[in-house]
């Protein structure tokens, strides 16, 4: 029996992923690996969407492929590899670009929210064209399943529809993938501000939890956590978003369900329950980020498990553009 593929990528934008990574992706990818066929990219490409410093680029992949294996990425389960060392994914990137309308790509909710934000003069195009460059880097892989954050569904949807249009134009070339986006930790709000998603771009700093953060910070962090009207620990994402946010981050990391959790601190109030998710946090990220930091000590070590990945990813990816270079009619 041949294993499901999983793909998946996340941005080296920041010098840490957050909490939000973790529990709306990363966590996933971890579980997947054993029993599927993964390949996990650090996409570095989508990254270049916005001013970028070669510096602190060259950096933060590098952390980020640390922080992967820290959190349970295994180079044995699993194919870890940067995006702009396959260079297949530029080329079905622009056959992508060819099978997307305008008006279609104009209604990624992501594009336009951003772009709104920062204004046309200084909005990139790359960051118009970049859900079909995502859709390339899930279709190379002749995809199954994409375990995302639910922001990323309507990008996993248009990947789908250009897959059929693809499929149904030229032949069948590509897998039509499934999003894998979880019902609880899909979002993750931002603690200081729990109407916002928790995100290193937006959001307040203060409500942003850092798996390479310090001990001290994040149970600071915590600790000032913003809560609710009222005093029970219940969830109710409506009527009290801080609360059912910190019963969702809590039950994700221990384990434990939100019943439990309800039934555990009745009766007691805010503050013991922000402490218990305080110390559950930190405990849980404390052993990951030292990892982390040991792996970044060994650069070589680093790379090489990324080139090996890129190898790896290569004789794959290659083949599926081949294929799709062939229905397109272009001549190998
Ligand atoms: P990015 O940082 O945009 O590259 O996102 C990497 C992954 O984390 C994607 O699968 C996102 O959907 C997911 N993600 C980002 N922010 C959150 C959040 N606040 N809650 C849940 N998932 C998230
Ligand atoms: N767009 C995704 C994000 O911002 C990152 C990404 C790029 C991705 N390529 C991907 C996610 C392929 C899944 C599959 O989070």
């Amino acid at each position: 029996m041949t294993l499901k593929r999983v793909l998946s990528g996340i941005q080296p934008t920041s010098d840490s992923f957050h909490l939000g990574n973790y529990l709306g992706a990363v966590k996933q990818w971890v579980e997947l690996q054993d029993g599927h066929d993964a390949f996990y990219c650090i996409v570095d490409l989508h990254a270049l969407t916005v001013e970028t410093d070669p510096k602190l680029m060259r950096k933060r992949t590098l952390i980020s492929a640390a922080q992967l294996l820290a959190l349970g990425i295994s180079p044995e389960k699993a194919t870890l590899f940067v995006q702009s060392q396959v260079p297949q994914h530029n080329q079905l990137g622009w056959i992508m670009e060819c099978l997307t309308g305008f008006g279609e790509a104009s209604r990624m909710t992501q594009f336009k929210d951003k772009s709104q934000k920062s204004g046309t003069d200084t909005t990139r195009v790359g960051l118009f064209t970049y859900p079909m460059l995502m859709a390339a880097d899930i279709l190379l892989y002749q995809t199954h399943l994409v375990p995302v954050g639910e922001d990323q569904r309507q990008h996993i949807e248009l990947t789908r529809d250009i897959a059929e249009r693809f499929n149904s134009k030229y032949g069948k070339t590509f897998v039509v993938p499934e999003g894998y986006i979880l019902k609880e930790g899909a979002k993750i709000y931002d603690i200081a501000e729990p109407t916002a998603k928790m995100s290193k771009s937006s959001g307040t700093g203060a409500g942003l939890i850092e798996i390479m953060d310090s001990p001290e910070t994040n149970l600071k962090k915590i600790k000032s956590a913003v809560t609710d009207a009222g005093r029970e620990v219940t969830f109710d994402s409506v009527n009290k978003p801080g609360i059912s946010n910190l019963l969702t981050i809590h039950s994700a990391l221990s384990g434990r369900t939100i019943k439990e959790l309800e039934n555990e601190f009745d009766g007691k109030g805010y503050g013991d329950f922000k402490s218990a998710v305080a110390e559950v946090v930190v405990e849980y990220l404390r052993p990951i980020r030292s990892k982390a930091l040991e792996l970044l000590e060994d650069e070589a070590h680093l790379v090489k498990i990324l080139h090996e990945g890129a190898a790896k990813a290569q004789a794959v990816a290659s083949k599926t553009l081949e294929g799709t270079y062939k229905n397109l009619g272009l001549v190998l």
